[in-house]
C-alpha cells in the first residue's frame, strides 16, 4: 500500500485517483474547487462516467479515499503525487502548462519527505525535465524529488474500465529508483508495463492518440472517395479488417473525431513538429481532412434542399460520441450554429448532453432559427422534415428504419454514424444520406415544399 495524492479531480485525476483506492493504496484527491469537493464527498462525480460513483462510495466508506482542498496537508507525507490537471490548447495549437506549474509549485512548497511526482496529462515532449528542474528550484526541504510520465489512455464513458484493465502502462522515468516506486503502486493492477525514458514516454501518449486520429480521418478520406466512385465504405473497411496488420478497430467512418484529445493532441504534435523545424504531413492531414469532414452531412443536405429555412429539423445526439456528457470539439456545436443561420426550427435530443448544450444555445429563438429542447428521439422526429444523426446513443439506435417513415412528415435522413443499412431504409421508404455509403432513392418534396414556402 502507497499513499498517493492526485492533483485535479478532472476525468485523469479522479478515475486515476478511484481506481488507486480500488487497488488498496491510500488516495487523496486534491482539488482546488470546494464545491466539488463537497460533491464527490456526498458520493457524487462531477462527471458524468460509468461505474464510477460506484467506486467512490464503496472507497470512501472504506477510508481508502479522500477528498481536499487542503493540498499542504495531501502532499507532506505522500509517496507519489499524480499530476491530472488540464493541459488545454492554446489559440496557437500549443498546450498551456499553467496549471501545472501551479501544482508544481504547491508540490515544491508542500512536501516533507522524498516523493515520486507522476504527471499525467498530456504534455509537450521535454516538459516533465522542466517540471523535475522547476520543483527541485522551488523544493523547500532537502528531500529526494523526481518527476516521472505516466501517460493515461483512457476513453471517455469507458474510463473506469479502461483504467483497470488497460491494455499497458507506461512509465517514463531517468532512475531506477523512479521506476520502482510506480512498478510497486502499479503491482496490483496485474497489467503489462511498459518502462522507457521519460521523453519516449511523453511521445508515446501523442504518437498513440495521433495514430488513432490518422486512422479515423483516413478512412473518412476513403469514404468520401467511396461516395464518388461508388463503392460503399462499410464493405470496404470490413474488408480491410481481416488484415491482421490493419486491425478491426477505429475503422468507422463518420462526421470526424471529436472529444478532448485527438482534436488537442493533432494540433499539439503538429505545433511540437513546427518548433523543430520539422514539417509533419501525416498529422497536419488528419486534422485537414477532420475539419471538413464535420461539415460534410450539413453540405449533403444543403445541396439537397437548397435552404433548410422554416423546417423542422431533428438533431438526434449532442455529445461528440455516446456515453458522455462531453461536447468538446462535438460535431453538433459546428452543425447547429450552421441550421440555425439556414432559420432551420431544430428540435434537438441528447440522453445526457441536453443541460451542456442548452448552456451555449438556450431553448428559443436564434436569429431566424430556433431550438427547442426534447426527452425523447421520437419526439424529435414527429412531424419533422429532415433529421441529422450526430451521436450514436443507444436510444438513436433503437430506432427503426420505419419509425423514421411513420413519425416524419418527410422522411429524410441524414446519418453522420451510418447507423441504418443503406437497404432496410431503401426498404422502409425512407431518403437515407450517409457517409461514405450511396443514398436512397428521394423521397417526394411536396410537403418539404409547401413548409419551406409558408415559411417565406
Ligand atoms: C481517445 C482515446 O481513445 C484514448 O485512448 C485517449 O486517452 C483519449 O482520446 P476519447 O476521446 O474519449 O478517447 O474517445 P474515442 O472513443 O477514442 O473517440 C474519439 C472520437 O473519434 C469520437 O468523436 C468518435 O466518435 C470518433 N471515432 C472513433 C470515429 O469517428 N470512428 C472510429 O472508428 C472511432
Amino acid at each position: 500500500m502507497n499513499k498517493i495524492a492526485v492533483a485535479g479531480t478532472g476525468y485523469v485525476g479522479l478515475v486515476a485517483g478511484v481506481c488507486f483506492a480500488e487497488k488498496g493504496h491510500q488516495v487523496t484527491c486534491v482539488d482546488i474547487d470546494e464545491r466539488k469537493v463537497e460533491l464527490m464527498k456526498s458520493g457524487k462525480s462531477p462527471i458524468y462516467e460509468e461505474g464510477l460513483e460506484e467506486l467512490m462510495r464503496k472507497n470512501y466508506a472504506a477510508d481508502r479515499l479522500e477528498y481536499t482542498t487542503d493540498y499542504v496537508a495531501a502532499y507532506q507525507d505522500a509517496d507519489a503525487i499524480f499530476i491530472g490537471v488540464g493541459t488545454p490548447e492554446l489559440a496557437d495549437g500549443s498546450a498551456n502548462l499553467s496549471y501545472i506549474a501551479t501544482v508544481a509549485r504547491q508540490i515544491a512548497e508542500s512536501v516533507e519527505k522524498d516523493c515520486l511526482v507522476v504527471v499525467k496529462s498530456t504534455v509537450p515532449v521535454g516538459t516533465n525535465d522542466k517540471v523535475e528542474q522547476f520543483i527541485q528550484d522551488f523544493l523547500l526541504k532537502d528531500v529526494r524529488v523526481e518527476v516521472a510520465s505516466n501517460p493515461e489512455f483512457l476513453a471517455q464513458g469507458s474510463a473506469v474500465h479502461d483504467t483497470l484493465y488497460a491494455d499497458r502502462i507506461i512509465i517514463g522515468t531517468e532512475s531506477k529508483w523512479a521506476e520502482n516506486i510506480l512498478m510497486e503502486i502499479y503491482k496490483p493492477f496485474n497489467l503489462p508495463i511498459v518502462p522507457v525514458n521519460r521523453r519516449s514516454a511523453e511521445m508515446i501518449k501523442y504518437a498513440s492518440n495521433d495514430f488513432l486520429a490518422l486512422k479515423i480521418s483516413y478512412m473518412n478520406d476513403i469514404a468520401n472517395l467511396c461516395e464518388l466512385v461508388g463503392a460503399d465504405i462499410q464493405d470496404v473497411a470490413k474488408g480491410m479488417s481481416f488484415d491482421d496488420r490493419i486491425g478491426n478497430k477505429f475503422l468507422n467512418a463518420g462526421i470526424g473525431y471529436g472529444g478532448s484529445c485527438f482534436p488537442k493532441d493533432t494540433k499539439a504534435l503538429d505545433y511540437i513538429a513546427k518548433q523543430q523545424g520539422y514539417d509533419l504531413k501525416t498529422v497536419k492531414a488528419a486534422i485537414d481532412v477532420n475539419t471538413d469532414q464535420k461539415t460534410v452531412l450539413f453540405k449533403k443536405a444543403r445541396n439537397r434542399l437548397i435552404t433548410l429555412s422554416g423546417l423542422k429539423v431533428a438533431v438526434l445526439g449532442l455529445t461528440f460520441k455516446p456515453g458522455t456528457d462531453d461536447l468538446r470539439e462535438a460535431a453538433s456545436l459546428e452543425n447547429v450554429p450552421l441550421l440555425l443561420e439556414q432559420g432551420a426550427n431544430i428540435y434537438a435530443f441528447d440522453p445526457v448532453g441536453r443541460d451542456n448544450f442548452e448552456k451555449v444555445y438556450p431553448e428559443g429563438q436564434h436569429g431566424t432559427g430556433s431550438i427547442t429542447y426534447v426527452d425523447s428521439p421520437q419526439k424529435a422526429l414527429d412531424n419533422a422534415n429532415v433529421c441529422f444523426i450526430f451521436t450514436e446513443w443507444g436510444e438513436v439506435k433503437a430506432l427503426s428504419p420505419s419509425d423514421y417513415k411513420n413519425l416524419m412528415r418527410t422522411p429524410l435522413v441524414f446519418d453522420g454514424r451510418n447507423i441504418y443499412s443503406v437497404l432496410n431504409m431503401e426498404e422502409a421508404a425512407v431518403e437515407y444520406h450517409s457517409i461514405g455509403r450511396k443514398a436512397t432513392q428521394r423521397v417526394k418534396k411536396e410537403s418539404l415544399k409547401n413548409d419551406l414556402q409558408t415559411s417565406r
